[in-house]
């Protein structure tokens, strides 16, 4: 049975690494017979620029129809001037999560022992380190309305968005976390501010009626100001994390940097029923685009996550990723996770050494 992947390259280092991403998606097709079609569509300012609209109904209507999509990134200095609504980050990025209700967001952050020198920690704060943050992706501050930007009567501009989370969208995240972290050590961490928002009040209070169904889960509860200090502390002390869009959207690249770099962390964001869009933790980094030199790693190991989570497709996922280890074990290395005696090599390069660790 054919299985439809869109891959979405954006902007900036998108489409470099969507090229190397692909390359591995084909090698794995071919010697696993996987029955993939993979498809192509313009996503953010690179859709923008082509049609006027950073998600173009052309490719809204093969998002709505692909079993998997790959994204790269969106968003660059070209498109912050356009007025929030229009920007690749609002009308592409946001849009397309929200309706594809793509509410449950998985962000590992696993440390390759090849690489603990490129950690800005010390190798053993950080050997062996394997945590994963679960981050609400449809709700939150990030939607909440109303939001804008306004002058008041006394002519003072202000700026102004709602955090709002009901305990439905609660529930939901919650569910996505303890089911994972019934698969791990059975140890979920909860962050929130409790202590000033409301809203996060009823955040706890949701996740300790949860925490009933789950008595092998140990639940414990962290302010979020705390939890950024413990990950950059002891990060061993975490097994699964919990937290909402904003607080996770940066606790994810805190936790990303413990890892050597934000170039190493895929992502998947994923429905109720598994259907999942895959991206890398990074952006768009326009400050490296089209040097090809940007890590396309998180987005090969971003692929692997997809064959695994929403096309069923285990070995080709483990054959992936036993071959990104085979390339770190070779000590290639794009300049974010270089380091003396290692060898630095481009985009292509460390895709093509993917491909030949796949091949080999
Ligand atoms: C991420 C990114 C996005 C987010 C941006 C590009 C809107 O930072 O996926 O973490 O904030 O969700
Ligand atoms: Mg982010």
């Amino acid at each position: 049975m054919t299985k439809n992947v869109l891959v979405l390259p954006g902007d900036g280092i998108g489409p470099e690494i969507a090229a190397e991403a692909r390359k591995v998606l084909d090698v794995v097709n071919a010697q696993f017979d996987l029955g993939l079609s993979v498809d192509e569509a313009l996503v953010g300012g690179a859709a923008i620029d082509a049609a006027g609209d950073a998600l173009p109904a052309e490719t809204w209507a093969k998002c709505e129809a692909a079993d998997a999509i790959l994204l790269g990134a969106v968003g660059g200095p070209k498109w912050d001037t356009l007025p929030p609504n229009e920007r690749p980050e609002k009308a592409g990025l946001l849009k397309i999560r929200a309706q594809l209700d793509l509410f449950g967001n998985l962000r590992p952050a696993i440390l390759s022992p090849q690489l603990a020198d490129a950690s800005s920690l010390k190798p053993e704060v950080v050997a062996g380190l394997d945590i994963l943050i679960v981050r609400e992706l449809t709700g939150g501050i990030y939607f909440g309305e109303p939001r804008g930007i306004r002058t008041l009567e006394n002519g003072v501009r202000q700026g102004y968005n709602t955090y709002v989370y009901d305990e439905d969208e609660i529930r939901r995240i919650g569910r996505v976390a303890f089911e994972a972290a019934m698969k791990r050590d059975k140890r979920l961490c909860s962050v929130d501010k409790a202590n000033v928002l409301e809203v996060t009040m009823l955040w706890r209070e949701v996740m300790e009626e949860l925490g009933k169904e789950y008595p092998e889960v140990e639940l414990s509860h962290m302010y979020v100001d705390n939890a950024a200090m413990q990950l950059v502390r002891a990060p061993k002390q975490f097994d699964v994390m919990v937290t909402g869009n904003m607080f996770g959207d940066i606790l994810s690249d805190a936790a990303a940097m413990l890892t050597g770099s934000i170039g190493m962390l895929p992502s998947a964001s994923l429905d109720q029923n598994g259907k999942g869009m895959y991206e890398p933790c990074h952006g768009s980094a326009p400050d490296i685009a089209g040097q090809g030199i940007a890590n396309p790693l998180a987005m090969i190991i971003s692929a692997a996550m997809m064959l695994r989570h929403s096309l069923g497709m285990e070995d080709a996922a483990a054959k992936i990723e036993a071959a990104v280890d085979t390339v770190l074990d070779q000590g290639l290395r794009t300049g974010d996770i270089w380091s003396e005696g290692t060898q630095k090599v481009s985009t292509s390069e460390m895709g093509d050494a993917v491909v030949a660790a796949l091949n080999a």
